[in-house]
């Protein structure tokens, strides 16, 4: 079989190491051949292709970003649509295609399926928001920056006895949030999921500070502040319609420094928990999606992704992946919050 692989929507650490897995299984039990299509859907409404032999994913499984490119393209638009597809695939003699992305490539991967093309997929997203998967790749590597990032500005933060606020991603879930907030020690922990008034937060960084913290607060971009119905955006839509999130902090660190008196400092980490080596977590999840994905297109499972359950890997339909996000559960954020002050 002749296999195109896309790697679609923001990068994440890992997406290298499942088109190695996936490549590798697929040469060396199967005997298949691989075409990478450039920068996600852009690549397969284009037919921009290059071949992917054996010697180019040699030791990519460490690389962060992806080696094919990426874009946030919707298949539908941009002159592109199921029959255009099919007239690629059928021109470049490409009979299936494994689609690793996040919602947005998995949405457009099932409605692609729906109209008859042959796909699988294969999840990713730092935000770990997908439901049928207990993980992601990437996120664990998010998580870890992350984690890292706010180490330091803690120690920066008790030099000066500042507060400091840490703002991460995760769009409208907050996992990267709960689980670096957790790690880091922090003082609060701010999510989509749950409301949190501004006299609570500033109770939580006053009783740090009494105690002779430097108060940390983590927020998820996606955090709703109290008196809004949305989350903070002001960077307009993507290509799919979605808010551009980011810049919380610099909200709340004006309004926290007025009411506790406590001079304090907004970071958003941005772009960098997307970046560079992913953990040994991550590459192993990634690699075994990889190879999982091949025994998908093998038995002919168009319209599922490959998912971990547990410590398994097993296959679910576009359906059920899409249904609903996975965000955090209140009982896992009420975990965290006895910690908080
Ligand atoms: O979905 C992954 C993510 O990193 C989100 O956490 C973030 O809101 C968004 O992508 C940023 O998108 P972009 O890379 O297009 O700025």
């Amino acid at each position: 079989m002749k296999i195109g692989i896309l790697t679609s929507g923001g990068d994440c650490p890992g997406l290298n190491a499942v088109i190695r897995g996936a490549v590798l299984k697929g040469i060396a039990v199967h005997g298949h051949e691989f075409v990478g299509f450039l920068d996600g859907w852009r690549g397969v409404v284009e037919a921009d292709t290059i071949d992917i032999p054996r010697t180019m994913v040699r030791g990519i499984a460490k690389q962060g970003g992806t080696i094919l490119g990426t874009s946030r393209t919707n298949p539908f638009e941009n002159n592109g649509g199921p029959e255009v597809i099919k007239a690629n695939m059928e021109r470049l003699g490409i009979d299936a295609l494994i689609a690793i992305g996040g919602e947005g490539t998995l949405a457009a991967a099932k409605r692609l399926t729906d109209a008859g093309l042959k796909i699988v997929g294969v999840p990713k997203t730092v935000d770990n928001d997908l439901d049928a998967t207990d993980y992601t790749f990437g996120f664990d590597t998010a998580v870890e920056i992350a984690t890292e990032a706010i180490d330091r500005l803690r120690t920066t933060g008790e030099s000066h006895h500042r507060c400091m606020i840490a703002e991460v991603m995760g769009r409208h879930v907050g996992w990267i949030a709960l689980h670096a907030g957790m790690a880091s020690g922090a003082h609060a922990i701010l999510i989509p999921e749950q409301k949190a008034s501004m006299e609570q937060i500033a109770e939580w960084v006053v009783s740090a500070r009494d105690r002779g913290r430097a108060p940390l607060v983590v927020v998820a971009e996606g955090f709703v502040p109290d008196g809004q119905e949305t989350p903070h955006s002001e960077r307009g839509l993507d290509t799919f319609g979605r808010p551009r999130l980011g810049g919380i902090s610099e909200r709340l660190a004006p309004e926290l420094e007025a009411m506790t008196g406590i001079e304090t400092r907004a970071t958003v980490l941005g772009h960098i928990q997307r970046g560079g080596v992913p953990t040994a977590f991550d590459r192993v999840l990634a690699t075994r999606l990889g190879m999982a994905a091949i025994d998908s297109v093998v038995e002919g499972r168009w319209g599922t992704m490959v998912s971990l359950n547990g410590t398994d890997i097993v296959h679910v339909g576009f359906d059920a992946a899409l249904g609903n996000l996975k965000t955090v559960p209140k009982s896992r954020y009420d975990e965290a919050a006895v910690l908080f002050g």
